[in-house]
């Protein structure tokens, strides 16, 4: 009898923004089916928590505490994988915020915080994933974009770039990793049931923004089953890109 293997089981995945939301429970779930995990998020305490929970139902698992907008701590958590498995296979770069203002507020820290997270914060884990899968000839980096990577909504504008930005560099890695053997998929979910909407702390955007997720919202193992449709396909099969929303999300 021939077993198929679902191409995770074994796999060494690093995954941004792990201590909570869409991060944590693709955490979960790889490593349900068989994947070695390493988080990486500033929140040590919920990381190492959720690694040793993993660990405890015979998963493998480390955590190490990462702020993305550092490009040492990305590769020191990029390091800490290769030197305690050998390897990094999937590259998830996850962490985000959204702290969703009109521009006339001229939120300017908040605007640069979300720069330095959701566009920076990708390319130190693209700059400190790729050279090992150079090396191996294999790997495969998912980012995470948004349904704002291809709307703008009010109020929206700043994250909505660094989202638009996330698709463009995904586009553009995928062209230069072809020779490298390198898969990439950038993910684009609507709304999804996670922290996301308190990093919004704007007097009436936030009231709004919850509402809509309280109306919309969908369980995060939606995503993180995503993330594993895009694993598993066998290695010469590269899903590029996943946009996927809340049935009944019209926006
Ligand atoms: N939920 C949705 O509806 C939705 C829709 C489209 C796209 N997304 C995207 O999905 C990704 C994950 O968000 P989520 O929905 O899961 O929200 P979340 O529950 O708020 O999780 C965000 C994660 O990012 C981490 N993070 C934030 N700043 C960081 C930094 N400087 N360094 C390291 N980690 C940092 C947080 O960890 P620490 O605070 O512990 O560092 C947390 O683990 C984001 O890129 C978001 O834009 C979400």
């Amino acid at each position: 009898m021939t077993i198929m293997s679902n191409n995770i089981e074994s796999k060494v995945v690093v995954i941004t923004g792990a201590s909570s939301g869409l991060g944590e429970a693709t955490a979960r779930h790889l490593s349900s089916l068989g994947a070695t995990v390493v988080l990486g998020a500033r929140r040590a305490d919920r990381i190492n928590s959720l690694a040793g929970e993993l660990a405890g139902k015979g998963g493998k698992a480390l955590a190490r505490a990462t702020d993305v907008t550092d490009p040492q701590q990305v590769q020191a958590l990029v390091d800490a994988a290769v030197q305690e498995y050998g390897r990094i296979d999937v590259m998830i770069n996850n962490a985000g915020l959204m702290p969703h203002s009109p521009l006339e507020r001229l939120k300017i820290d908040d605007w640069n915080r979300t720069i330095d997270v959701n566009i920076k914060g990708v390319l130190h884990g693209i700059a400190a994933a790729l050279p090992y899968m150079k090396q191996q000839k294999a790997g495969h980096i998912v980012n995470v974009s948004s349904v704002a990577g291809h709307k703008v909504g009010h109020g929206s504008a700043v994250y909505a770039a660094t989202k638009h930005a996330v698709l463009a560099l995904s586009e553009g890695l995928r062209q230069e990793v072809k020779p490298y053997n390198i898969r990439t998929t950038v993910i684009s979910p609507g709304a999804v049931a996670t922290e996301l909407p308190d990093s919004a702390t704007e007097p009436g955007v936030a009231e709004n923004l919850r509402r809509f997720y309280d109306r919309y919202a969908i369980p995060a193992d939606s995503f993180a089953r995503a993330v594993a449709f895009a694993l598993s396909q066998p290695d010469d099969v590269d899903v590029n890109e996943i946009l996927f929303r809340p049935t009944r999300q019209e926006v």
